[in-house]
């Protein structure tokens, strides 16, 4: 198992705050944004990790951070041209998984819980497929929302007008070696984007979709609101 971080396109929702750094090097409590996902990996034992971001500030992500070694973990990075896609930044990681499963962090999800268990669900069930967490939030509208029928994902919308439920999809996703294949056939979202709901969509049709309980509280940090809830729940662990 490998980790990925995806660290990439353009902040927009939190500008003027990335007008000249990258959303993931904010202030998160006392470290920057990616410190979180990161120490995450290496708690739950992944030592090779893949970060991928945007050029115009992959100089400032690679002296932050440096070789891994003082997370005790080893750094790969690579650069995204544009902003394309979740499902396109991802794409850039098949020569780094080299045939290996992934885990795949969000670089804007902050958690409280441990992904080992979710990581041990995915290989417990002989590794194939896909694993992904899931959260009750209370604006659903700006997430891929599940629809959960008998224990199982049926389907995912992506930030629907109104949504299914009340569950979103968590930045947090375990895919096997197929996952490179289903992006090379997607074709990008209206809005222009390779879509990792898309991705899901197509582990679901294939009967390969499992969902993971992550313990503890979650957030993303990518708008004003939740970047300034985020803050306040790291400072209080
Ligand atoms: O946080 C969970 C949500 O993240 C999910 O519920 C959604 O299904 C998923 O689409 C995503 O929604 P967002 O609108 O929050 O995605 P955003 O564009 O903010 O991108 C999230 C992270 O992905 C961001 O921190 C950096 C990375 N990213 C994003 C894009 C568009 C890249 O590395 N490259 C990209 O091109």
């Amino acid at each position: 198992m490998k980790g990925v971080i995806l660290a990439g396109g353009t902040g927009s929702r939190l500008h003027p705050l990335t007008k000249v750094t990258n959303k993931h090097l904010l202030p998160v409590g006392r470290k920057p944004m990616i410190y979180h996902p990161i120490e995450k990996m290496c708690a739950a034992g992944l030592k090779e990790i893949l970060i991928v971001t945007g050029c115009e500030h992959i100089g400032d992500v690679m002296s932050l951070l440096g070789s891994g070694k003082d997370f005790g973990c080893s750094f790969t990075f690579r650069v995204q041209d544009e902003a394309g896609g979740i499902a396109q930044a991802l794409a850039l990681a098949e020569h780094f998984a080299a045939g290996d499963a992934v885990t795949v962090i969000l670089g804007d999800n902050i958690f409280e819980g441990s992904i080992a268990p979710m990581i041990r669900a995915f290989e417990e069930a002989g590794g194939k497929g896909a694993v992904l967490g899931l959260k009750k939030v209370a604006q659903p509208q700006r997430f891929g929302v599940a629809e959960v029928r008998g224990g199982r994902i049926v389907a995912i919308e992506e930030k629907p007008a109104n949504p299914k439920s009340d569950l979103a999809v968590i930045g947090i996703y375990i895919y096997d070696s197929s996952v490179y294949d289903i992006i090379r056939g997607l074709k990008p979202s209206a809005r222009g984007e390779y879509e990792i709901t898309d991705v899901n969509n197509t582990y679901i049709a294939q009967g390969a979709l499992r969902y993971h309980d992550l313990e503890g509280w979650w957030t993303d940090a990518g708008t004003f609101e939740s970047l300034a809830q985020a803050n306040e729940l790291v400072t209080r662990e």
